[in-house]
C-alpha cells in the first residue's frame, strides 16, 4: 500500500511502499541507509542487501542523488528517527536513474541556489519553508472565513496606480492601450466591500521598485481585507487577530517543518492580542532615544523599523504617520488633518512591516481634490470616484505580505526564500 511519509508512525508494523527521490545515501558493508523524501517528510529506508531480489539490488547500485524511486518494506517504530519511524527495505524499484545532481551537499553561494531554484526547492528546509508558506496562506484565508470575509479576486491588469506612480510595471495591452500590473488589489477591494461588505483580495502584485533589500520582491503575494463601515479600530483589531491567528495556526499545523527550519519558537508561541499600539510621533520619538536620525515627517527605513521593532516582543502597530508621506486615498485625523488615519504593524526580531493599511477617504469632494494633488489620471479613478458617489461609507483595510510574515514565521532572514520563484531586480529566471 502506498503511504505519505508524514503518516508513517500509524503504519507500523506494516509493510508500505512510499514513492519519492534518494536524498542521501550511506553505505556500511551489505546495509545501506537510503534517505528518501516524497515531500512530506524524509525517511530512513534500511538494505539489508543479502535480503533483497536481484533486480532491488540492482536498483540500488549506482543509485544517484534525486533519483526517483519507489521503496517497499516494513514499517518500524524508532523515536530517533525524523517521522518516528524507518523503514526496513525489502523491493526498490527504480523510476529514474538521475543525472549527476548539480546541488551537492557542499556549500553553495546563494546565486548559485536561486539560478537552480527549480531543484532549490527539493532540499528539505526549502520543501519546509514552502509548505510554511502554503500553511500561512490558508490559515488566513481560514480565519477571514470564518470571520464572514467574502474572496473577492482583484484583476492583475489595472488601468492605473494605487500606491504611488513611481513604481509601475508597464504593460503593452491590445489596441495600443496602456496597462500596468497591479500594486495592490485595494481599489477593486472597495469597490467589493460596497458589494459584500466584508471581502479579501489575495493574488500576486507588482512593485518595480528598484529597492535592493532583503524584504522587497518585485512580484509578492498580499492578502488585502476590506471593510464597509469600518474605522481604524475595526481594522487593528483585525489585524491583531488575524495574525495571530495565523502564527499559531502555523506552530500547531506545522512543528515538523518548523523545527527542520530550526526556528526557535517560544518567541512566536506569546504571539496574541494586544499587540503594543503607538503613534508614529511616538515611534520617532523612542527612535531618536535610541540613536537614529530619523526627524518627523520621514518615512521609517528599514533600520528603523528594526530598532523601533526590538523594542517589543510582538508585532507592533504604528498609526497617525503624516499624510504626505501616505498613499492618496487615506482619510485624514478629523482632529489633525496632517496626519493619517492608518497603520503599520511591524513585525519583531527585525523582519519589518508586515502590514499596510488605513481608513479611505470616502467623501467625492475630498478625495476627487486628492487624486488632483497627486496628479493622478482622473479618468482612470472615475470608477473609484463611483464609489463615493453612490452610497459611500466609511471603510477601511489593510494588506498583508505574505513573504514578509512567512520570512517571520519560519525565521529566514531574505524574502527570496519564502516564495517558489522569486522576482527580484536583477532575476526573473528560472
Ligand atoms: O504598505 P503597502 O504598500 O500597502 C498597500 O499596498 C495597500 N494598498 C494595502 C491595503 O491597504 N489594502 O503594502 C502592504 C504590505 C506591506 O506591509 C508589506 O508587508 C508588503 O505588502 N510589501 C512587500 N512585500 C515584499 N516586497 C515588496 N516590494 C513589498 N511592498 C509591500
Ligand atoms: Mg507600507
Amino acid at each position: 500500500m502506498e503511504i505519505a511519509i508524514r503518516d508513517i508512525k500509524g503504519h507500523a508494523g506494516e509493510v508500505v511502499t512510499v514513492k519519492g527521490w534518494l536524498y542521501n545515501r550511506r553505505k556500511s558493508g551489505k546495509v545501506q541507509f537510503l534517505l528518501i523524501r516524497d515531500g512530506t517528510l524524509p525517511i530512513q529506508a534500511v538494505a539489508f542487501l543479502p535480503d533483497l531480489d536481484p533486480a532491488s539490488r540492482d536498483a540500488l547500485k549506482g543509485l544517484t542523488k534525486e533519483s526517483s524511486l519507489e521503496v517497499t518494506g516494513l514499517v518500524n517504530l524508532d523515536e530517533r528517527a525524523p517521522g518516528g519511524a524507518e523503514i526496513q527495505v525489502r523491493e526498490v524499484r527504480l523510476v529514474h536513474l538521475a543525472d549527476p545532481y548539480p546541488i551537492a551537499a557542499k556549500e553553495h553561494g546563494p546565486d548559485f541556489l536561486m539560478d537552480n531554484r527549480h531543484l532549490w526547492i527539493r532540499s528539505l528546509r526549502q520543501s519546509a519553508l514552502l509548505t510554511v508558506r502554503a500553511e500561512v496562506i490558508r490559515a488566513a484565508e481560514e480565519f477571514l472565513h470564518e470571520a464572514g470575509y467574502i474572496r473577492f479576486d482583484a484583476p492583475i491588469l489595472t488601468p492605473a496606480a494605487c500606491e504611488g506612480t513611481t513604481s509601475l510595471f508597464e504593460a503593452h495591452y491590445l489596441y495600443d492601450q496602456k496597462a500596468y500590473l497591479s500594486q495592490s488589489g485595494q481599489l477593486y477591494a472597495e469597490a467589493g466591500a460596497m458589494a459584500l461588505k466584508k471581502v479579501y483580495t489575495l493574488g500576486p502584485t507588482f512593485r518595480a521598485e528598484k529597492s535592493k533589500t532583503r524584504r522587497h520582491l518585485t512580484e509578492f503575494w498580499m492578502l488585502e481585507p476590506e471593510i464597509a463601515f469600518a474605522g481604524l479600530d475595526h481594522i487593528t483589531r483585525l489585524a491583531e487577530e488575524l495574525v495571530s491567528h495565523v502564527v499559531q495556526a502555523v506552530l500547531k499545523r506545522r512543528p515538523t517543518e518548523l523545527k527542520t527550519l530550526e526556528r526557535e519558537t517560544a518567541s512566536l508561541e506569546g504571539i496574541a492580542p494586544p499587540f503594543p499600539k503607538i503613534t508614529y510621533s511616538d515611534a520617532i520619538e523612542i527612535l531618536q532615544k535610541r540613536g537614529s536620525s530619523i526627524a518627523f515627517g520621514q518615512d521609517l527605513g528599514g533600520e528603523d523599523e528594526t530598532l523601533l521593532s526590538s523594542q517589543f516582543e510582538r508585532p507592533v502597530i504604528v498609526t497617525h504617520y503624516p499624510a504626505e508621506i501616505k498613499a492618496f486615498y487615506m482619510k485624514r485625523d478629523p482632529e489633525n488633518p496632517g496626519l493619517a488615519q492608518c497603520l503599520d504593524m511591524l513585525a519583531p526580531e527585525g523582519y519589518g512591516e508586515i502590514i499596510g493599511g488605513s481608513v479611505r477617504e470616502d467623501d467625492y469632494g475630498t478625495l476627487s481634490e486628492r487624486i488632483e494633488e497627486h496628479q493622478l489620471p482622473r479618468e482612470s479613478f472615475e470608477w473609484y470616484l463611483d464609489l463615493r458617489r453612490y452610497g459611500s461609507v466609511p471603510h477601511a483595510g489593510f494588506g498583508m505580505g505574505i513573504e514578509r510574515v512567512v520570512a517571520w514565521i519560519a525565521g529566514v532572514k531574505h524574502v527570496r526564500e519564502t516564495i517558489p520563484f522569486p522576482r527580484l531586480i536583477h532575476r526573473i529566471y528560472p
